[in-house]
């Protein structure tokens, strides 16, 4: 039995854990894998097109009638300035040069997408019960209707700040993420100087700051950590490293394999690949872009620029962008319901 309810109670699942949804490397398979085992699996979908969301949810639906989460970047259109971009451009062309690219791409596209208005018809139509969002919200609007519609909103928070102003727009529950977490912060204002609250003082203070239930997140790798997050007042955790070592997750052998060989300090928060402060592996191309201190265009602009070093790095780590979070070395490699199984009897006996 579990000391605090009101997750499972508002979606009549069995256990008080999310498996994160991660852009691009959650499957279908492990969210239906993770829902059956009575957590609740999200598909994070700030890479996938609306008609691809649409036939992965009647694949989830076919795999599982348990809940599950929806999850979506809702960032500003950027702001492109160009001489911004050209100066990146220039300071961008040694590590094109040494990777064997002569082409930095023109195009500043969006290839990170946020949320629309076509998104939110697809989820008006196909009513998941589970909608989360990650820096900051759409407007009042889409979250009234998506209420409307039946659909319960999650949504990052960094500081306690932001998580009483997600309680005021009616998000039904915060993930309080801290700044051990893998992958991007979800802050709202990426301009706003980020003092990385840690996970242990920030659940408390958001817990205490507002009414909604709190789900903590960043840096909870096993059993000890859900205990903990629920002695901190949370009502249930988010995790997204710990399951990167399962089957089920669409992630490069580079990627499990660094996992497998991390340590505590071999991640840093990084803006160079996207343009948002993102929790990766450190690597070459981080620390040099770090040392020049200049700015960089905005997420996801320069997502862009950076995606054919990305591509090109084929097996040195120099350039890859590696996301995962500070406790990664505690991860065991066994299949999503396995995982949820074990993290389940760990933080049972604990508790
Ligand atoms: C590889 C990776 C990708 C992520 N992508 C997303 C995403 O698309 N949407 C989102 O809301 N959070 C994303 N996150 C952040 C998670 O929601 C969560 O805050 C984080 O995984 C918690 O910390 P942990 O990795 O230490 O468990 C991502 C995290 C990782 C590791």
């Amino acid at each position: 039995m579990w000391p605090k309810t009101d997750l499972t109670d508002l979606f009549g699942n069995e256990h008080p854990i999310i498996q994160a949804p991660m852009a691009g490397s959650t499957t279908v398979e492990l969210v239906a894998a993770v829902s059956n085992a009575g957590g609740i699996g999200s598909m994070g979908y700030s890479k996938t097109s609306t008609e691809q969301i649409r036939d992965d949810v009647e694949k989830i639906r076919k795999l599982t009638d348990k809940p599950f989460n929806l999850n979506f970047f809702a960032h500003d259109t950027p702001v492109n300035k160009p001489d911004v971009i050209e100066s990146t451009r220039e300071r961008l062309k040694p590590f094109y040069s040494e990777v064997g690219l002569k082409e930095i791409p023109q195009n500043v596209s969006k290839p990170l997408l946020t949320f629309t208005e076509e998104r939110l018809e697809l989820l008006l139509e196909i009513k998941p019960l589970l909608v989360s969002f990650h820096f900051g919200l759409p407007g009042f609007d889409a979250i009234k209707s998506l209420k409307k519609a039946g659909s319960r909103i999650l949504c990052s928070a960094t500081t306690t700040a932001e998580a009483i102003a997600l309680e005021q727009s009616g998000v039904d529950i915060v993930v309080a993420q801290g700044w051990e977490a893998g992958g991007h912060r979800g802050s709202f204002d990426v301009n706003h100087e980020d003092h990385g609250v840690g996970t242990l003082a920030l659940v408390p203070q958001i817990v205490d700051a507002v009414k909604i239930p709190v789900v903590a997140a960043g840096g909870i790798a096993d059993g000890r950590g859900i205990a903990a997050a629920f002695m901190l007042g949370a009502c249930g955790v988010q995790m997204g490293t710990a399951f990167l070592s399962c089957p089920e997750v669409n992630v490069s052998d580079a990627h499990l394999e660094a996992i497998r060989i991390s340590r505590d300090d071999d991640t840093r928060l990084t803006k160079a690949f996207s343009g948002r402060p993102a929790r990766a592996r450190q690597n070459n191309y981080i620390e040099s872009m770090a040392a020049h201190r200049l700015p960089l265009p905005d997420f996801p602009t320069m997502y862009t620029l950076s995606d054919p070093l990305r591509e090109a790095s084929n097996d040195t780590l120099d350039y890859r962008f590696l996301l995962y979070g500070q406790a990664a070395a505690l991860n065991r490699e066994m299949p999503a319901a396995e995982l949820v199984q074990t993290l389940v009897t760990e933080a049972q006996n604990l508790l």
